[in-house]
């Protein structure tokens, strides 16, 4: 079977986890600290945050942003639950906008028509890694004096006209996930544009203390805020470094293999591939096509042994979130239509044939 997904382990993975359990140091330590000046390093920014998920991230983000009970925050339909779950953990509301047929990305004119006086965020997906209309989303969170908050887990390495994902709007969450373009197995990284946000998260991801302090922790050590146990610690901080000195590479595959798919299946009849902007680099962490009869495709890849998936399905339709299929124009068309197709570095050449194949072929 030609899997959707493989985990990336670099071979230094085993042999750098052996040597910090041999430390005596394997909580929130001097490896977190490294990999976060790393991490800053490598995508030319500041002020980021190790956290145990993207999850926890997008949930400290929130509560940076001053998001409380009856609040209201925009919000993509299609995507991981994850993404929108910490909006109710705020008693908030998401406020679902339409998407973008050629990109499945939150569509800016939708979220105009979605702000309200109580609009107090906008939080975006980057579907697949592709990167959102960030120049139309910034305007209007501008115009209206609200944060921006990506939700980049697909989106690691990815560029927007030049710029990485990570360096554009206030808050910015990465995954580490299993599936990631790379993982530390779980993790995440909160990128915050504003220092203050930034040193108030770094109290909020654990407890609300502050880790720093030295003196007397009884009677000057003041806990001003109840914060969470978000933090990273040091043997997944030591494996995320070691992922990221192959980031590159990996990423590099994934486009290679991304390059592939669109010149061979620019022209299947019934098969409709995403934009892939030319200005914008993906994380390509899906590369998803729309289908007519989806059923037939899943199974005409399933006899073929290779696995497809619609990954995350619109989060309206979850009874937390409601439970009814909301008036999204662009969403409900391509519903019955999207679907992925298998990418990720461990793909072979001869794998890559074999889909490619089989969908010219079988479609
Ligand atoms: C778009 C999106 N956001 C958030 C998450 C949650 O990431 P994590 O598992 O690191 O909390 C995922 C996980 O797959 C995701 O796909």
């Amino acid at each position: 079977m030609i899997r959707m997904f493989k985990p990336y382990i670099s071979e230094k993975a085993a042999p750098a986890l052996a040597e910090i359990l041999k430390t005596d140091w394997i909580g929130q330590g001097p490896a977190v600290n490294r990999v976060e000046k790393k991490f800053e390093k490598m995508f030319g920014l500041s002020s980021a945050l190790t956290v145990n998920s993207c999850t926890s991230a997008l949930h400290l983000a929130l509560v940076l942003s001053n998001v409380g009970d009856g609040d209201e925050v925009i919000a993509a339909p299609l995507t991981c639950s994850a993404t929108n779950i910490p909006i109710l953990h705020q008693k908030a509301k998401p406020v679902f906008a339409d998407i973008q047929k050629d990109s499945l990305n939150i569509d800016p004119r939708s979220i105009k028509e979605k702000l309200t006086p109580r609009t107090k965020a906008i939080l975006i997906v980057h579907w697949g890694g592709e990167p959102c209309d960030m120049d139309g989303i910034l305007k209007i969170a501008e115009e209206k004096g609200i944060p921006v908050i990506e939700d980049a887990a697909h989106a690691l390495g990815a560029k927007y006209k030049n710029r990485y994902i990570g360096t554009i709007s206030d808050f910015t969450c990465f995954s580490f996930q299993a599936i990631k373009q790379i993982t530390s197995v779980d993790g995440g990284m909160l990128v915050c544009k504003d220092h203050d946000a930034y040193k108030r998260g770094k109290l909020l991801r654990w407890y609300g203390i502050d880790r720093t302090f030295k003196g007397d922790i009884y009677w000057k050590f003041k806990v001003k805020e109840a914060g969470f146990k978000y933090h990273m610690n040091d043997v997944t901080a030591t494996m995320l470094s070691v992922q990221l000195d192959d980031l590159a590479a990996v990423n590099a595959r994934r486009r290679e293999i991304v390059e592939r798919y669109r010149e061979s299946l620019s022209n299947v009849p019934g098969l409709t591939l995403l934009r892939g902007k030319k200005e914008q680099e993906s994380g390509n962490w899906l590369f998803t096509i729309l289908v007519e009869r989806r059923d037939d495709f899943i199974k005409m890849m399933k006899d073929n042994d290779i696995e497809t998936h619609m990954v995350h399905i619109r989060c309206d339709v979850y009874p937390i979130f409601g439970g009814k299929r909301l008036q999204l124009p662009v969403m409900n068309e391509v519903e019955a239509n999207y679907i992925s197709i298998p990418l990720h570095a461990g793909l072979t050449d001869e794998d890559v044939d074999k889909v490619i194949k089989t969908i010219r072929k079988g479609w």
